[in-house]
């Protein structure tokens, strides 16, 4: 890509890749058919897809609606090579048990932003009366004795707030969840299994109850829309000087980033479910960022923020809590020029006045849509490797940046 070109004009935002991943494991609830309106194509989307149907679920793409049968699902077992893929993968377990009351799993490994345990997933599904013997790495999963129950989380996971729910959807009783995670992707799924058929109430907040019903059946739905990929254009208009209007987003879910593009001199507006923002020439450092489970600042827009902050005016102080490892990034950025200084969860960004080009290599999701930021803001060319990360979670990410003024093209080597 080539730095420099000012982004400008509108865009329309898909729906949330970290909705549409629990709603496809939930579709595995239902009695009948299950179609996602507006699904992005993405690859965790394609790899989840790709795991429904081992596990004997049909799925068609019909332009950008997504519709999946599960009506010979019989297999508990999960592909091993598919699984460690996608680590969202690991929340097909509360759907699988709900249905077929047994689950094969391996267990999921590490992953380039942290170690990601999934012992609070587990935790959850053993308050429900689920037995879980862990022989060499792969978890076997008996889940006759199922009921509903109580569940306390020592932190607010948001996977496994969702697995327990999906979990307890079909149980017999009310299963009460404390300290669930809150993200409105938590709420969606709320949404859309109430939408089969079944009775949820109180996603948003802290206690979460699921009242056990028979059957779930089919249903058309379109989930929220995904307020990072929206944050990450909104960056790419900050950090460019440029101006963008984002079409189809909650502009209550932004709050926490258009705070801080806020704080750095960017004018935003709302209309309806459209977005503005105005980018000044030249962005303030913003005072501190610390990310937090929602409602605080989300962890998946930290890396995008800290490469706006790299050529802002000032010193930018960023506290990643979430994550162990979120700034895989950081010695690419150094190397374009950036001056960054990370100690263990800390990271304190001098702002420079220009970026430059070069090749650098993307690590992660998010660190790679970084890189990009970084990129369209550069002097000269910037080349970033391994471009397949990002396509996990932006769909064609150069086509909608080059509709909005930039000089991307994807290479294949
Ligand atoms: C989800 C999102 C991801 C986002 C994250 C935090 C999806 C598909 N992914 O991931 O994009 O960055 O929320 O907002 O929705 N943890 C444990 N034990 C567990 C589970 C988690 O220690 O059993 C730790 C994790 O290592 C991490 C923290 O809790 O440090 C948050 O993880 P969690 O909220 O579970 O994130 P995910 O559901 O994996």
């Amino acid at each position: 890509m080539l730095g420099g070109e000012r982004i400008e004009g509108s865009v329309r935002v898909d729906a949330a890749k970290n909705a549409v991943l629990p709603i496809l494991a939930a579709s595995m609830l239902a009695d009948g058919e299950v179609t996602l309106r507006r699904c992005p194509d993405i690859r965790d989307v394609h790899a989840m897809t790709g795991i429904l149907e081992k596990l004997g679920c049909e799925s068609a793409w019909q332009g950008d609606d997504l519709t999946l049968k599960n009506t010979r699902l019989h297999n508990w077992e999960m592909p091993d090579d598919l699984f460690k893929q996608i680590r969202s993968s690991i929340f097909l377990l509360g759907p699988i048990l709900g249905r077929l009351r047994r689950a094969t799993v391996t267990y999921p490994g590490g992953c380039e932003i942290g170690l990601r345990p999934i012992d609070l997933h587990l935790k959850g599904l053993r308050a429900l009366g689920v037995r879980i013997v862990d022989a060499d790495g792969i978890l076997y999963c008996d889940g006759r004795d199922m009921r509903a129950g109580d569940v306390y989380f020592d932190y607010p996971s948001v996977g496994a707030t969702e697995n327990v729910m999906m979990a307890a959807a079909l149980l017999d009783g009310v299963t009460t969840l404390h300290n669930a995670a809150r993200e409105p992707e938590i709420e969606d799924l709320e949404r859309f299994i109430n939408r089969m058929g079944g009775k949820v109430r109180g996603a948003g907040t802290q206690l979460i109850e699921v009242e056990g019903v028979k059957r779930l059946h089919g249903v058309a739905y379109t989930p929220i829309p995904d307020r990072i990929a929206a944050g990450t254009l909104l960056c790419a208009a900050a950090v460019t000087g440029g101006e963008i209007r984002l079409e189809n987003v909650r502009p209550v879910d932004l709050v926490p980033i258009g705070a801080k593009l806020g704080e750095m001199g960017c004018r935003i507006s709302e209309e309806g479910d459209a977005m503005i923002l105005e980018a000044p020439k030249r962005l303030n450092a913003f005072t501190r960022l610390q990310t937090q489970p929602h409602p605080g600042f989300p962890t998946d827009m930290q890396p995008q923020m800290l490469a706006v902050s790299c050529i802002a005016k000032g010193t930018s102080v960023i506290e990643e809590n979430v994550f162990e490892n979120r700034f895989t990034q950081v010695g690419s950025l150094t190397q374009m020029g950036a001056n960054v200084r990370v100690s263990g969860r800390m990271a304190v960004v001098q702002g420079v006045e220009q970026l430059h080009g070069m090749r650098v290599a993307a690590r992660d999701l998010r660190g790679g849509a970084a890189l990009v930021l970084a990129g369209l803001c550069a002097h000269g060319e910037t080349v970033v490797e391994n471009a397949e990360f990002i396509d996990r979670g932006y769909a064609r990410l150069e086509d909608t940046l080059c509709a909005l003024g930039a000089k991307v093209e994807r290479v294949t080597i």
